[in-house]
């Protein structure tokens, strides 16, 4: 058994925006760290790509290297930091630190979203820790608190703003009913968007991380390639004028939930929120994640989803637990986890056609007696319930107006079919949106 007098080494693999401030923290934080946990860390091996860049702070004199080598073949390390990103080398890194019997940390959704269960049951196996508090809502502690805090619940449903990018480029459309493309260019400038920006306004980011919350959620691996996604691009900032109109705002939601018959909805869209929901209030580059369980309610965290110190926090904070449960001759507790040695197979996702839900759509129509009785019609035999009509912006120039039409809950399926007729009608020039509603 470890005795607490034992240095432990660690190797971080990355030392970009999360290693940087993780390198910061272990050097800075280094007394704190010894008074909460009995231990003494020591910055062993720090992973690169580019051995020549100016590093802030400097690691430790011979501590940074561009061999792998340097920390999965070296013995003295215990604890690996994965702060690189991306499925490869990452995963295979991680595979076989985890083989080797290291302690691993990492902040990577793509990987736990596409290797967890198998990473989670070789840790197990090794009796080692594999700790991903930063891989899902980056500061916002919600993989701690599905493992372990609401661990007693049966979690009904996640709701979660957890894409900073487009949360903050949706927060500018709305408020300052600026264009998608100029809104994202602001993110860009800011540095809240990638150059090639597609893993975040398509969804796809916040995929992986709801494939991480509602695997831990519901205790059955959610692929990620399984949750329906749909990006933000096609809103307009007249979507979030007639929203405001009609008491809502507009989010990009990431959806997982429970169904009675063991199925699970699983996806990511833009959504109308009711105003005065929560989730409608949190803005910019904040996330916020809700949960509903059997025993606890409704449970929201608020907070900071990236960015250096709100995610070394969560990476620190996994640090901190395994120095503290290190020298434990019965190693880890069981990982309460997506197959963690339960054998749960993969949870049946609904394709999003067997959604039933309320819905806005907004068309573009001949300004004319009569157009609004020939769409009803179609919705009508759609079983689909018109619950509020708008008529906005007419342009005399074009003799067309915006109609925005609200229906009460209805099957996705039937009003995918149904607006494919409309859009055949004459009098109809294009239907430009079609958003769900939410709660
Ligand atoms: N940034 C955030 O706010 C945030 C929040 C939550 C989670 N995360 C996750 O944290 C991880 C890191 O994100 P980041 O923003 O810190 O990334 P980053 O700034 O791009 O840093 C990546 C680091 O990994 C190194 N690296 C990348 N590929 C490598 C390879 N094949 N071999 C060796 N070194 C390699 C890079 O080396 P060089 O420095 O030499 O290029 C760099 O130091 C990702 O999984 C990300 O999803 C980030």
């Amino acid at each position: 058994m470890m005795d607490n007098s034992t240095v432990i080494n660690i190797g971080l693999m990355g030392l970009g925006t999360v290693g940087g401030g993780v390198a910061a923290a272990l050097s800075g934080n280094a007394d704190a760290i010894k008074r909460k946990t009995g231990r003494t860390v020591r910055l062993r091996k720090a992973l690169v790509r580019d051995a020549g860049k100016v590093r802030n702070p400097a690691p430790p004199a011979g501590a940074l290297t561009t061999n792998p080598e340097d920390i999965l073949a070296d013995p003295d390390i215990h604890i690996v930091v994965e702060m690189m990103g991306g499925d490869s080398p990452a995963g295979e890194y991680l595979e076989r630190a985890l083989a080797a019997g290291k302690h691993v940390v990492t902040a990577n959704k793509e990987v736990m979203s596409r290797r967890g269960p198998s990473l989670l049951a070789l840790a197990q196996s090794q009796r080692v820790n594999l700790l991903f508090e930063a891989s899902a809502g980056g500061g916002i502690p919600i993989v701690g608190c599905l493992m372990s805090q609401l661990l007693a619940n049966d979690i009904r449903s996640i709701r979660s703003i957890i894409n900073g990018t487009t949360n903050y480029i949706l927060t500018r459309m709305a408020r300052h009913q600026t264009p998608f493309a100029d809104a994202l260019a602001e993110a860009q400038a800011q540095g809240y968007a990638e150059a090639d920006p597609t893993n975040d306004i398509e969804g796809i980011d916040a995929a992986y991380k709801l494939s991480v919350l509602g695997s831990l959620a519901f205790h059955r691996p959610i692929p990620h390639h399984a949750i329906y996604t749909e990006g933000i691009s096609r809103l307009g900032p007249e979507d979030f004028r007639y929203a405001a109109e009609l008491g809502y705002a507009i989010k990009s939601l990431a959806i997982a939930v429970a169904e009675a018959n063991g199925s699970v909805q699983a996806r990511v869209h833009p959504a109308l929120v009711p105003e005065d929901h929560l989730l409608a209030k949190v803005d910019g580059v904040y996330n916020a994640v809700e949960v509903t369980g059997d025993l606890c309610g409704q449970i929201i965290l608020h907070g900071q989803g990236a960015g250096r110190d709100a995610t070394t926090s969560a990476v620190m904070g996994d640090i901190l637990n395994i120095l503290r449960s290190m020298g434990n001759a019965d190693g880890p507790p069981p990982l309460p986890l997506p197959d963690g040695g339960g054998g749960n197979s993969e949870a049946r996702i609904w394709p999003i056609d067997e959604l039933a839900s309320a819905y806005y759509m907004r068309l573009t129509c001949a300004d004319q007696a009569g157009v609004l009785a020939q769409i009803a019609r179609i919705l009508g035999d759609g079983n689909i319930s018109i619950a509020t009509v708008i008529q906005k912006d007419t342009d005399p120039g074009s003799g067309t107006a915006q109609l925005v039409i609200t229906t009460y809950p209805a099957r996705e399926a039937d009003v995918q079919t149904a607006l494919a007729a409309v859009a055949e009608l004459g009098v109809v020039a294009s239907v430009n949106n079609l958003i769900r509603i939410e709660g």
